[in-house]
């Protein structure tokens, strides 16, 4: 390892024995990587991080005393903290967000380019000297268990310590992943500052906040060469880049590439009473609950389900030809508004300690709340931004997106196979979003490739998950919009290559919608525990057991099959519910033409075209 002049660089293998971890071997090509970068961005030091306890302990005392984290009351909420974000650095900036392949056509039109080189010059510029004043830490991470055949490794060096413990908690980081990197393996740079050095060129010393950021980020991702460099902003998404950065925009690169699928996708094991059991991935935008989906309690009698993951998955065909899963991520970095006691007690109860709350409210025993957590609020808060709270408050006590993040080990509905490198075969594929109109509770696609049309022309309402208006429709391809690495006509492309690959073992697809509205704008499904009926369904359709109505939307439930009992859907309500509303399918047939046409005719399958004729044509005859 070089030393860079003038820094104190913690020995890997001195940090490895302090904690008492086995002996360290750094690969030569990260050590020449981390002293340029510390060239570059000039750090006080160099701290290789080993994923102990000790170090944990150590980051979140100094976090402490640097008001970054409060620590919460252990009474209730054992080793957990509280950070409070600065309000400008509060979610995913997708207008910040880069896709920089060689040429901008690969990027496509759903995504920001710029030239590689020309974005890595004015980069380089804002990263010279960033670290000023701090420390970096090296964080070797795993998406997937250490050294399994789905899985992929990754070093993140990042001057946010809040970051390092997010990462531990997401990833699976320190000494065994850095001892599994050598001369031929492929790990993914991740280069992280939150830009703001605290001392300047001249050594002008600027004193420390709660939460440094910077007013200018960039999130920019080099499909080509495999390398993310985040700047400006400490806020999950956009710092923790394991998640996004690379377990989506990356990995669906080397997806495309490699025939495979990184996808924003849950996974669930289902156990039917007949004891059966079954793997679903569901696609969702962001914040439409797949958190919620994944850690469901069935209300019908006989019915579990167990939780694999809520939010990524890289699914490929195993040896028997048949898709198999893995969830890249090690714990849950959820939506805590709308998490809570009568939505999903399961993640409430996941969160018991060793977690981090991120932009939620404080009570005054020092555990926290948040807006749905309990249906009464406390009587007394502080909010997110540190100020007083009552319920009178015009404000709310938390963030819509503040979050919690924990490892999925504490879930109390995880699968055990949960962490099985070899990953679980997917038996039926699932794509939903928020539409208060013409989607249906439940359709299944007619084919793999009319699966994929559906995928294609998901749209949903957006949400606070980030920056921009919320409650606005837009298309969201397969929950991907933000976070396809490449062009989207390659992608859907891609999904229609991977029904190639996998023939008759190909899943099936199925079409969901726990959202829609009635004339009142009240919601007509009353959604969370209640989907386990639309699980039902979907497994009985796999085992042949209830029948489909085949429409032009695709085939749907038999209104007399769909199990309704000790809800208070009305028969009229369910018959919406099931319904195909033909004037609204023939105005979504008009969108999704335009949509279409606007992703760059000539590089969208002719596959999808014919779909949306076979739509038009099923309609016509309506
Ligand atoms: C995020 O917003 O930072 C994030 C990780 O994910 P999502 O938006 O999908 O919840
Ligand atoms: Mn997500
Ligand atoms: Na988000």
């Amino acid at each position: 390892v070089i030393k860079p002049a003038s820094l104190r660089l913690v020995e890997a293998d001195e940090t490895a024995a302090a904690s008492g971890g086995p002996a360290l071997r750094i690969d030569a090509g990260i050590a020449a990587w981390v002293s340029d970068v510390a060239r570059l961005t000039q750090p006080d030091e160099i701290v290789w991080c080993d994923g102990s306890r000790a170090e944990w302990d150590q980051l979140t005392k100094l976090m402490i005393s640097q008001g970054t984290l409060i620590r919460l009351n252990p009474e209730w909420r054992p080793n957990s903290f509280l950070a409070r974000s600065d309000p400008a650095d509060v979610a995913r900036v997708e207008d910040r967000t880069f896709i920089c392949s060689a040429e901008e056509v690969d990027a496509g039109q759903t995504n920001n380019w710029r030239e590689p080189a020309e974005m890595k010059a004015e980069m380089l510029s804002l990263f010279e000297g960033s670290m000023r004043g701090r420390t970096m830490y090296v964080v070797p991470f795993s998406m997937g268990p250490v050294g399994g055949a789905l899985s992929q490794v990754g070093v993140q060096l990042t001057d946010s310590p809040y970051v390092v413990i997010s990462m531990a908690l997401m990833t699976r980081i320190g000494t065994p992943v850095l001892n599994l990197i050598t001369d031929d393996t492929e790990w993914v740079p991740a280069l992280h500052s939150v830009g703001a050095p605290l001392v300047d060129a001249a050594g002008n010393v600027t004193e420390d906040v709660a939460w440094p950021h910077n007013p200018t980020k960039y999130i920019s991702h080099f499909p080509d060469t495999r390398e993310i460099w985040s700047f400006g902003s400490g806020y999950g998404g956009n710092a923790l880049l394991g998640k996004k950065c690379f377990a989506l925009r990356i990995a669906s690169v080397m997806a495309r590439d490699e025939g495979w699928m990184a996808e924003h996708m849950l996974l669930i094991k289902v156990t039917s009473p007949e004891q059966h059991v079954y793997h679903l991935a569901a696609a969702f935008p962001s914040a439409c609950g797949k958190t919620n989906l994944a850690m469901l309690k069935p209300t019908i009698p006989g019915w579990k389900v167990e939780t694999i993951g809520d939010d990524i998955a890289w699914m490929r065909p195993g040896p028997n030809g048949k898709l198999r899963a893995i969830n890249p991520e090690r714990g849950f970095f959820g939506v805590a508004p709308g998490t809570g006691i009568v939505t999903n007690q399961t993640a409430v109860d996941t969160m018991w300690g060793n977690t981090i709350f991120t932009n939620v409210a404080l009570r005054d025993d020092g555990d926290v709340w948040w807006e749905g957590l309990t249906p009464n609020p406390p009587t007394h808060l502080i909010d997110w931004q540190g100020n007083d709270w009552t319920p009178d408050s015009k404000t709310p006590a938390a963030h819509p997106n503040a979050r919690f993040t924990v490892t999925a080990d504490q879930c109390p509905s995880i699968a055990p196979e949960w962490d099985d490198p070899a990953g679980v075969e997917i038996d039926a594929i699932l794509f939903g979003g928020r539409r208060p109109s013409t989607v249906p509770l439940v359709a299944q696609a007619k084919s793999w490739s009319h699966g994929v049309f559906v995928g294609a022309t998901m749209a949903s309402e957006t949400t606070a998950a980030a920056t921009g208006a919320v409650g606005q429709l837009r298309h969201d391809p397969f929950a991907m919009l933000p976070f396809v690495g490449y062009n989207m006509a390659d992608y859907f492309q891609h999904w229609l290559d991977m029904g190639e690959t996998l023939g008759a073992d190909a899943p099936p697809i199925f079409q969901v919608n726990w959202f829609r509205k009635n004339d009142e704008g009240k919601f007509m499904w009353p959604g969370f525990a209640e989907n386990s009926r639309v699980v039902e369904w979907i497994i009985r359709r796999l085992e042949g057991e209830v029948a489909a109505r085949q429409t032009p939307i695709g085939g749907l439930p038999l209104v007399h099959e769909f199990n309704i009992e000790r809800t208070d859907v009305t028969e009229d309500d369910l018959q919406t519910l099931l319904g195909v509303d033909k004037q609204a399918w023939v105005a979504e047939a008009d969108e999704t033409e335009r949509y279409f046409g606007s992703l760059g005719d000539d590089r969208m399958p002719a596959a999808l075209y014919s779909e949306l004729n076979k739509l038009r044509a099923g309609l016509a005859k309506l």
